[in-house]
């Protein structure tokens, strides 16, 4: 079966919002097979976002991913890492659709900056990179 990996943001968690995250998830039909509560180092991120590091906006990223806790996991299904990101919406929550998770629960900010909630891989390669990193 098919798995990704996915991150309830800080944002997420101090919003209360990750019984609902993982209620969106199980009611689609996927599995959750691992979930773990954790604080994000910067190694790890820099190791996550590997792609991202050299961004203008990188610094962004970094003050709000190490904000608070995070959670982790990885979820099961049928065609699941492309689903999953159908239900987070697109990445800037100001052009997310309702019923994404990004589109009813997120908001464009003032200044610029992207709070959105979840992270889910991208594709087969980046989903067996990310729980390599964040589970082995
Ligand atoms: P990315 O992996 O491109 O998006 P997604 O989370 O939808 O897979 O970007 C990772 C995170 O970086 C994204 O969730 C929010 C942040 N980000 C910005 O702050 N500004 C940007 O212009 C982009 C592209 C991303």
């Amino acid at each position: 079966m098919e798995k990704t990996f996915f991150i309830i943001k800080p944002d997420g968690v101090r919003r209360s919002l990750v019984g609902l995250v993982l209620e969106r998830a199980e009611r689609r039909g996927f599995s959750i097979e691992k979930l773990q509560m954790c604080e994000v180092t910067r190694d790890m991120l820099d190791q996550h976002y590997a792609d991202l590091v050299d961004k203008p906006f990188y610094h962004e990223i970094v003050s709000y991913m190490l904000s608070g806790p995070v959670v982790i996991g990885v979820m099961t299904g049928g065609d699941v890492i492309h689903s999953w990101r159908k239900m987070m919406g697109a990445t800037n929550p100001s052009d997310a659709l309702p019923g994404t998770i990004r589109g009813d629960f997120a908001h464009a900010s003032d200044d610029g900056s992207v709070e959105n909630i979840v992270h889910g891989s991208d594709c087969a390669a980046s989903a067996q990179r990310e729980i390599a990193l964040w589970f082995d």
